[in-house]
């Protein structure tokens, strides 16, 4: 599955300890493997886990969740986690708020799994490359992948990669990444 290919990437990162950030954790699964993996991974994990309209106006099926669910998903993430004391932190808050607590080149790696609209993903990948260090690396999920993403993923990273000026690497499970030059 996809967090194998991720965790396959954190590979790259030959640090003593390794700090990153999974944005748009859902149920946990890709934070409780890494952080399974890595005993020495430090990770931030955000999610508001909210119903909102510009998650729902992606069609994104996760999108259409009650708050009681979203709820839900929260609960099943922090029991997920839970294992990692105090190596993993959450940020019930969205990714443009989050971003604004990590100070520029603070982070190994950026996981980006939001949400899926066009806006979104390319407000993410310029926000969280900033904190992203040199060396470091930025990674995203559905990258070519179809579904009613296809419009906003693939299209957003090209031209974050254009406007950054830096090349993009497939992996498989539509995992997309670049490395901080
Ligand atoms: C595709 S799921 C994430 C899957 C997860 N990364 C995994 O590998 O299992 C997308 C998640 O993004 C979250 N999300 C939606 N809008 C967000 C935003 N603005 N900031 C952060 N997360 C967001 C949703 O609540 C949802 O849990």
């Amino acid at each position: 599955m996809h967090w194998v290919i991720v965790g396959d990437l954190l590979q790259k990162i030959e640090q003593p300890s390794i700090h990153g950030c999974e944005v748009g954790v859902e149920t946990g699964r890709t934070s409780a493997y890494l952080l399974r993996r890595y005993e020495n991974l430090y990770l931030h994990m955000v999610d508001p886990y909210r119903r909102s309209p510009p998650y729902m106006a992606t069609g994104d099926p996760t999108a259409a969740k009650t708050q009681e669910e979203f709820n839900s998903q929260f609960l099943e993430a922090v029991i997920a986690v839970e294992f990692a004391g105090h190596r993993k932190y959450f940020h019930r808050i969205p990714s443009s708020e989050a971003v604004k607590e990590f100070t520029k080149d603070e982070l190994d790696f950026v996981f980006i799994d939001a949400n899926h609209g066009y806006e979104h993903v390319l407000k993410d990948c310029l926000g969280w490359w900033e904190v992203v260090r040199r060396g470091g690396l930025l990674i995203g999920h559905d990258y070519g992948n179809d579904g009613s993403w296809t419009r906003g993923v693939k299209p957003a990273w090209d031209e974050f990669a254009k406007q950054a000026g830096v090349k993009l690497k497939s992996a498989e499970r539509y995992v997309v990444w670049t490395q901080k030059p």
